[in-house]
C-alpha cells in the first residue's frame, strides 16, 4: 500500500499537475494500490488449451471444484440470470485461478478463494465509472482507490457508498451470475 501522494509521484506527476490532482480529490485516509503490483496479482494462470477443427478453443482444465457447487439441473432452473460464463472456453480461463477475475457485461466476476465465485457491478459508487476490478481479496476501483468488501461494504472513504453485489452459482463447468 502507498499513499495517494506516493502513488501520484511514482506515476510521474510533479509540480502544478501534482497539486491539481491533490486538491481535486484527496483524503489522507484513503490509499491506492500500486497499479503494477496489482496487475501482477490478478494475472490468471492460463491452462493449456486445445482448438478443434471448427476453431473452438477449449481449456483443458475445465472443472471448477467448488464447495458450493450445485447440480447442472439446479443451475438451469435459476431465474433472473444476468450473466452466464462457460468455464470450458479458454477465453474464460481466468476464473479457474484463485484470485483470477473477468469483466463481462458491466460485471466483475472473481474466484475469491478456492472454488468460491463472487460478482459485483463494475460501476463504482463514488462516481459512476466502470473502473471496479477484483484485487486479492476485495473489489477495488482504479479511478480513485475505492475499496469494497466481498459483501459490498465500503472499506475506505471513497468506497463509503458500497457496491452492488450479485449472487453466483456454478456446477463446475458454468458460472451463473443472477
Ligand atoms: S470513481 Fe472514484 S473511486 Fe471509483
Amino acid at each position: 500500500m502507498m499513499t495517494r501522494l506516493d502513488f501520484l509521484k511514482s506515476a510521474g506527476f510533479t509540480g502544478p499537475a501534482l497539486m491539481a490532482l491533490l486538491t481535486s480529490c484527496v483524503n489522507n485516509e484513503d490509499t491506492v494500490v500500486d497499479a503494477l503490483s496489482l496487475q501482477a496479482e490478478v494475472l490468471p494462470t492460463t491452462p493449456v488449451s486445445t482448438t478443434d477443427s471448427s476453431g473452438t478453443t477449449t481449456a483443458s482444465t475445465v472443472k471448477l471444484v467448488s464447495p458450493t457447487a450445485i447440480t447442472s439441473e439446479a443451475l438451469i432452473k435459476l431465474t433472473g440470470v444476468k450473466l452466464r460464463i462457460d468455464l470450458t472456453l479458454a477465453a474464460n480461463a481466468a476464473l479457474l485461478a484463485v484470485r483470477g477475475y473477468l469483466v463481462q457485461n458491466g460485471m466483475v466476476v472473481a474466484q475469491s478463494s478456492a472454488g468460491v465465485i463472487v460478482a459485483a457491478t463494475q460501476t463504482c459508487s463514488h462516481e459512476p465509472k466502470r473502473n471496479v476490478i477484483f484485487n486479492k481479496t476485495e473489489f477495488y476501483c482504479t479511478k480513485h482507490g475505492a475499496r469494497f468488501s466481498l459483501t459490498g461494504a465500503g472499506l475506505n472513504n471513497f468506497g463509503s457508498g458500497g457496491l452492488t453485489i450479485y449472487k453466483t452459482a456454478t456446477d463446475g463447468n458454468t458460472v451463473i451470475v443472477y
